[in-house]
């Protein structure tokens, strides 16, 4: 063997190790995620992913908004495995892209493709897709004048996808009781609950889902034939002109209209007085059985931006340790975002 390569040999050598090393968050005997988790195998990994996002967002000002949704709607569903980016293979995927909460309106799955293809320029097969997620989240709301926190990593990417599970997703229509119990299904309580949908604080939702059954509240709610009474009547009338009754259920509007790109506290501001999007939104500070659990918090957020960072900040921490894959003998690094390896 030629002198000259013995140094390189024995630096690969060093670097197998060394990603021996850091692939794993050891806590006592089990691994878990940790924020140091890619420091020696690829530690420009979140200024990779912020800067695919900074140059989406010149040409997409909603792309922030996106991104975090594909977060939660991966974790929720088989945990935070990056199941949602699979593309359906027939007979072997049925994706979770084209289940009702995401068809025609989870997004950003292009802006995902770039942030991988970025990082396996960096540090080929390192950072999973299910990672690349949890930073375009922090990295989405940090941008939007939200909170930072530090992202927890090293979970890999899942070889499945869950088409019924995606489907069961938390709905617009939905009661507290039934939200609650969705969110405790994975872990999480009143505070996580509220904390997280704070996250309507910037993006956009279509008229379907307040104009259309059976989430109307508009012209039938709950098949009443009239609005939905917990809805502020300026703003109803306001959205009647923008979703009138058998309109295009597809046109778009903000959800937090008084500042519609801004990660801030004006969600809880908006529930106070009744201007809520969806159902889901109001009920937390309106249903009956809100009253001493949900509406308390949604309170609390409402006066404080700081107690509201601070919970965020807490409860995506605590979404994205949902059942995170560690053991790679179920899990892999995909080389593609969108199809499992060796498939
Ligand atoms: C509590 C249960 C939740 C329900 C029922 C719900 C439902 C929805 C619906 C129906 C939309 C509009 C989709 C469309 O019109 O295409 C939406 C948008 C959005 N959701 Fe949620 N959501 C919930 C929780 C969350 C959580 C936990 C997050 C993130 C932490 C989140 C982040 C977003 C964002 C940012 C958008 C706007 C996305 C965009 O503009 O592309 N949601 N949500
Ligand atoms: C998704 O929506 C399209 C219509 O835009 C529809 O043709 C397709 O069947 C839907 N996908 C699934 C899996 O239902
Ligand atoms: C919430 O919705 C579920 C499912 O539709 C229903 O069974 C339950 O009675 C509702 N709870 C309340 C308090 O309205
Ligand atoms: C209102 O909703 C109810 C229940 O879904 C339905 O039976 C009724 O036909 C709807 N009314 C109109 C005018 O569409």
């Amino acid at each position: 063997m030629p002198s000259s390569t013995r140094p390189r040999a024995a630096a690969a050598v060093a670097g197998v190790l060394a990603a021996a090393v850091a692939a794993l968050c050891l806590h006592g005997a089990a691994a878990q995620l940790c924020e140091t988790y890619y420091d020696d195998t690829c530690p420009d990994a979140y200024n990779i992913v912020k800067q695919v996002l900074i140059d989406a967002h010149k040409s997409d000002v909603r792309i922030y908004a996106s991104l975090i949704r594909l977060h939660f709607h991966d974790c929720f569903v088989q945990g935070c495995d990056g199941s949602l980016l699979l593309d359906g293979v027939p007979g072997v995927i049925n994706s979770e892209k084209g289940a009702p909460p995401n068809n025609n309106s989870a997004r950003g799955f292009p802006v995902v493709d770039k942030a991988k293809a970025a990082l396996e320029g960096a540090c080929p097969g390192v950072v999973s897709c299910a990672d690349i997620l949890a930073l375009a989240a922090e990295i989405s709301v940090e941008l939007s004048g939200g909170p930072k926190w530090g992202v927890l990593l090293g979970r890999l990417d899942g070889t499945t996808a869950d088409f019924n599970g995606a489907s069961n997703l938390p709905a617009p229509f939905e009661n507290l009781t039934v939200l609650q119990g969705k969110f405790k299904a994975v872990g999480l309580n009143d505070v996580d609950l509220v904390a997280l949908s704070g996250a309507h604080t910037f993006g956009r939702v279509q008229c379907a889902n307040i104009a259309d059954a059976p989430a109307d509240r508009l012209y039938n709610f709950s098949g009443t034939n009239r609005p939905d009474p917990t809805l502020d009547s300026a703003y109803r009338a306001f959205l009647s002109q923008r979703c009138p009754r058998n309109g295009n259920s597809m046109v778009l509007n903000d959800l937090d209209p008084t500042t519609p790109d801004i990660f801030d506290k004006n969600y809880y501001t908006n529930l106070e007085v009744n201007r809520g999007f969806l159902t889901s939104d109001q009920e937390l500070k309106s249903s009956p059985q809100a009253r001493g659990t949900t509406a308390p918090i949604v309170d609390q957020f409402a006066r404080s931006q700081d107690a509201f960072f601070k919970s965020f900040a807490q409860s995506m921490i605590n979404m994205g340790n949902i059942k995170p894959v560690t053991d790679p003998s179920v899990g892999e690094v995909r080389c593609n975002c969108r199809k499992v390896n060796d498939s």
